[in-house]
């Protein structure tokens, strides 16, 4: 068992947590994580403070442990995508872990959900960034690689990041980004981090809520076929993503630094659900494919990172965590222990 801070304040047997992913992490994926002894994320995306006291609920239905909520703070095409409400409900339902991305939350949100005895922590990936959250009361920094699935404005690698993040603040750091298998969450705690946040990987799981499709292509993405892209965001615009590489992103490829214009009369690539509700997909729309979604998928956003490269199979959550946790202890005490070992026989 590998333990650090993030085990030992969270009541994990693993420092593995699964990433927020819009549309995606609902509670059977969160819950199988946090089952497996990690800690589970939520991510309902848009997802009105009713919807999201429902999919809190459905999760306790289906875990003891506990498991978190993401938050993104950004005003869309779609308005604020987290307003007080949302808190109002976290706070209510007594969410053990509330992370925010891409902004910091205001003030008052965090001594809200730290009053009512939540954790907080926030997706970053910069420096300044994480030295302001902890200042303000974060009690642990996600550190976004920029080879990291989905939005993504990082324009530093994970292992320089790690190292300058860990140097300037003293709480926990799990790293993000590039991370699916074992040499990754060993290099991670090597670099310094406590836990890893591993998004890509389990988007290849069983429980994803993701279309078929959609993880069939993850599987079959090679080094190279990720993107960095700003064109999906007719309800988030001009936001980088890292993406898998289909039709539309080849076409726009070096014009991709802003969402294009939307066309008159609107085209659209497909339709899907979003809260019950039909949801015809415009081109260009960042909406994910789930498993309702109908559509051409060589038009739709495929967010995925750069460890695509790494994932080779659709499996069960909870088999992900348990074979990346066993090769990393291999890895640690007996490769890495050996390599020691062996440059002292040498000396000798
Ligand atoms: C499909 C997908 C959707 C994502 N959606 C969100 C999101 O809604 N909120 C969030 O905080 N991060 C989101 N991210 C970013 C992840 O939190 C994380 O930074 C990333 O997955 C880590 O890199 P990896 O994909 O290589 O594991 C998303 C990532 C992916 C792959």
């Amino acid at each position: 068992m590998i333990r650090t801070r993030l085990t030992s304040q969270y009541g994990l047997r693993a420092p593995f947590v699964s990433a927020g992913m819009g549309f995606l992490s609902l509670p059977p994926l969160a819950a199988a994580v946090s089952n497996a002894g990690g800690l589970g994320m939520l991510a309902p995306g848009p997802a009105p403070p009713p919807v999201l006291r429902q999919v809190i609920r459905a999760t306790r239905q289906l875990t003891a442990q506990p498991f978190g909520v993401d938050f993104i703070i950004e005003t869309t095409a779609l308005g604020p995508l987290t307003v007080e409400e949302h808190i109002e409900v976290a706070v209510e339902e007594g969410v053990p872990v509330a992370v925010f991305f891409w902004n910091c939350p205001p003030d008052p949100w965090i001594r809200k959900l730290k009053d009512a005895g939540s954790k907080v922590w926030l997706q970053t990936s910069s420096v300044d960034g994480a030295r302001k959250a902890v200042d303000a009361g974060i009690d642990a920094i996600v550190c976004q690689g920029s080879e990291a699935g989905g939005h993504n404005r990082g324009t530093t690698g994970l292992f320089t990041l790690v190292r300058a993040i860990t140097e300037v603040v003293a709480v926990p750091v799990i790293a993000a980004g590039g991370i699916a298998d074992g040499f990754g969450v060993a290099a991670a705690l090597a670099l310094g981090a406590e836990g890893v946040w591993v998004g890509t990987r389990l988007l290849a799981s069983t429980e994803a809520h993701a279309h078929e499709e959609y993880k069939r292509r993850v599987v079959a993405a090679r080094e190279g076929e990720i993107a960095r892209t700003s064109i999906f965001g007719r309800e988030w615009p001009d936001a980088p993503m890292r993406v898998i590489r289909n039709r539309v992103v080849a076409e726009w490829s070096g014009r991709d630094s802003r969402t294009p214009p939307p066309a008159e009369p609107p085209d659209f690539i497909g339709k899907t659900m979003i809260g019950g509700q039909e949801y015809p997909m415009p081109k260009f729309s960042a909406i994910l494919p789930s498993p309702e979604t109908t559509g051409d998928f060589e038009e739709m956003c495929l967010a995925a990172g750069e460890s695509a490269a790494l994932v080779h199979e659709i499996k069960p959550a909870a088999r992900i965590l348990e074979e990346m946790m066993s090769e990393a202890e291999q890895i640690i005490s007996g490769r890495l222990a050996a390599m020691v070992l062996d440059t002292g026989a040498a000396g000798t």
